[in-house]
């Protein structure tokens, strides 16, 4: 296991779709990276071979059936691969790790989206990812309605498919269980969680992006 001191490096970005999760990590990657941290970007589903694999399957929108169980299970297993072998050995050589989604969003769409059994869920997130937790999560927060509409106009500029399109095809009501469900995880741990309005312009954001991880990372040791 990962030593305590290292997995203080482990850091999510997680929320619902299109609230700018996927923009902001790479502005945080590179702004870290020119601070002269040593720095892994990734992404769930994926983030290794059998995740890019799974991914597929879960894009698989019409042609088969995929039950709320089959897809937690098809998530942890992605998740399962990608903590063993990205983000553990990432974490281990002194790597800070930025993660896109994590298991926050396992709890978010399947716990309070599909409506599974949250100690179910809890049990399965604990065993994919061998106890991991981010020391820190920002959670991007925003009305439903624009998050989806960003991702849509996304998708309409021609950019590839992804697995989260098959929660796009899911209506409002399901959305706004999966933010309230995020809101709630926030609230139980407030410790770990930073809520940040999305719904300015990038550039608003990336500045308190910036002030969180400034304040996490680099001024850690003078509020203690
Ligand atoms: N603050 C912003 N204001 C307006 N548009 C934005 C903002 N941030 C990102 N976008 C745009 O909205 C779309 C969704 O952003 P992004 O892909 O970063 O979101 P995401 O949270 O990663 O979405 P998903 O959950 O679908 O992966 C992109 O086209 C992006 O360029
Ligand atoms: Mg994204």
């Amino acid at each position: 296991m990962v030593q305590a001191e290292k997995a203080n490096r482990f850091i999510t970005f997680d929320g619902i779709e299109g609230c700018g999760k996927t923009t902001q990590l790479r502005l945080a990657e590179a702004w870290l990276r020119a601070r002269g941290l040593p720095v892994l970007a990734t992404a769930e589903p994926g983030g290794a071979a059998l995740g890019l694999k799974i991914r597929e399957i879960l894009l698989n929108r019409n042609s088969f059936r995929i039950g709320p169980e089959a897809e937690l299970l098809l998530f942890s297993a992605a998740r399962a691969q990608h903590v063993a072998e990205t983000i553990l050995p990432a974490l281990q050589s002194g790597s800070w790790v930025l993660c896109d989604r994590f298991t926050d969003a396992t709890v978010a769409y399947q716990g309070f989206g599909r409506g599974i059994d949250l100690q179910i869920i809890q049990t399965i997130n604990a065993f994919s990812s061998q106890g991991l937790k981010p020391a820190l999560t920002v959670l991007f927060d925003l009305p439903v309605e624009t998050g989806l509409a960003r991702a849509r106009k996304r998708a309409s500029n021609g950019h590839p498919e992804k697995a989260e399109d098959r929660f796009e095809q899911e209506d409002i009501h399901f959305h706004n269980l999966v933010r309230n469900g995020y809101l709630r995880l926030a609230k139980e741990s407030p410790g770990r969680f930073r809520i940040v309005d999305a719904v300015g312009p990038p550039d608003e954001i990336e500045h308190e992006v910036r002030q969180i991880l400034e304040t996490f990372i680099f001024r850690k040791g003078e509020s203690q």
